[in-house]
């Protein structure tokens, strides 16, 4: 089953498309003809980019400038989705912070809990009547190799992303037969820009350049899998390797090493 045809109406929705991964996401869908809803909080990276897309491939392109981890402000998108012909939705807004969790902001770790676990469930939950009304749509989730894992220092990130792996895995059982792809896209670290030597964190400097993937090899095989509704993709050799280690070893070994190597990017 492909991805779901463009027609006129329909819109391919992806969050957190100012930057990163989602950016690419967007580009690639138009690239197919898709036309878009991008969203995110910073309107004028969105409005560039729909500017660039609508020019390069014709296609429509709406912006919704908004925090997803808001609850009223999602709840305005998700009314919105819920009523329109939605045929691709890409679940990629995600933060992630680091260190213990109780030294760190409790309301920003709240925030990336609406956000990475609470938004995602309600945006899904919003599109997939009509998809499956329509016998047609294709939900691509944004999860982690590190929702396979446990990491402290990074805990609640790695648990929204356990949130996102499994309800991504256990959906797509749910939606057999209906027409409705769902991909879990469950990387591990992904370049999506190059950091100038005084802002690159250990992970940039432990990993050579030929081991990163980058965002736009991530969207598109993202989406060809999509099409193809694979159940999960992982992106590059690391992301294989860190994949492998989280969901195969046992988490009282991995945690305190995996722990010790997040210290260091909290600190
Ligand atoms: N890059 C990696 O190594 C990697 C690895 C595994 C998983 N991932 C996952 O991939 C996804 C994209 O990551 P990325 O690396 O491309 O990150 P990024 O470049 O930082 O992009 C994050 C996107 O989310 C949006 N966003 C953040 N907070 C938001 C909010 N409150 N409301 C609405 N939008 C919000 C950002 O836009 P605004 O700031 O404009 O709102 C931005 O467009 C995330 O879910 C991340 O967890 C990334």
């Amino acid at each position: 089953m492909a991805l779901p045809t463009p027609t006129a109406d329909a819109r391919a929705v992806i969050t957190g498309a100012s930057s990163g991964i989602g950016a690419a996401l967007a580009a690639d869908l138009a690239a197919r003809g898709h036309s878009l809803i991008v969203v995110a909080r910073r309107t004028e990276l969105l409005e560039a980019l729909a500017a660039r897309l609508t020019e390069q491939h014709g296609v429509t392109v709406e912006v919704r400038g908004l925090d997803l981890s808001d609850r009223d402000a999602r709840a305005t998108l998700v009314d919105e989705l819920a009523a329109r012909p939605i045929s691709v939705l890409c679940n990629n807004a995600g933060i992630a912070t680091f260190g213990p969790v109780a030294g760190l902001d409790a309301g920003y770790e709240r925030a990336q809990v609406e956000l990475n676990a609470v938004a995602v469930h309600d945006l899904t939950l919003a599109v997939l009547p009509g998809m499956i009304e329509r016998g047609e749509g294709a939900i691509l989730m944004v999860g982690s190799a590190a929702g396979n894992m446990a990491i402290p220092n990074n805990a609640t990130y790695a648990a929204t992303k356990a949130f996102v792996n499994t309800f991504s895995e256990s959906l797509r059982g749910e939606l057999k037969g209906t027409g409705v792809n769902v991909t879990l896209l469950a990387p591990g670290p992904v370049r999506t820009e190059q950091p100038a030597p005084e802002d690159a964190s250990i992970v940039d400097r432990m990993v050579p350049d030929f081991l990163w993937t980058s965002s736009e090899y991530t969207a598109k095989l993202s989406l060809d899998s999509l099409g193809r509704n694979k159940m999960r993709i992982v992106p590059g050799v690391l992301s294989k390797a860190m994949s492998l280690a989280g969901q195969y070893s046992p988490r009282a070994i991995t945690a305190p090493i995996v722990g010790r190597f997040y210290q260091k990017l909290g600190d």
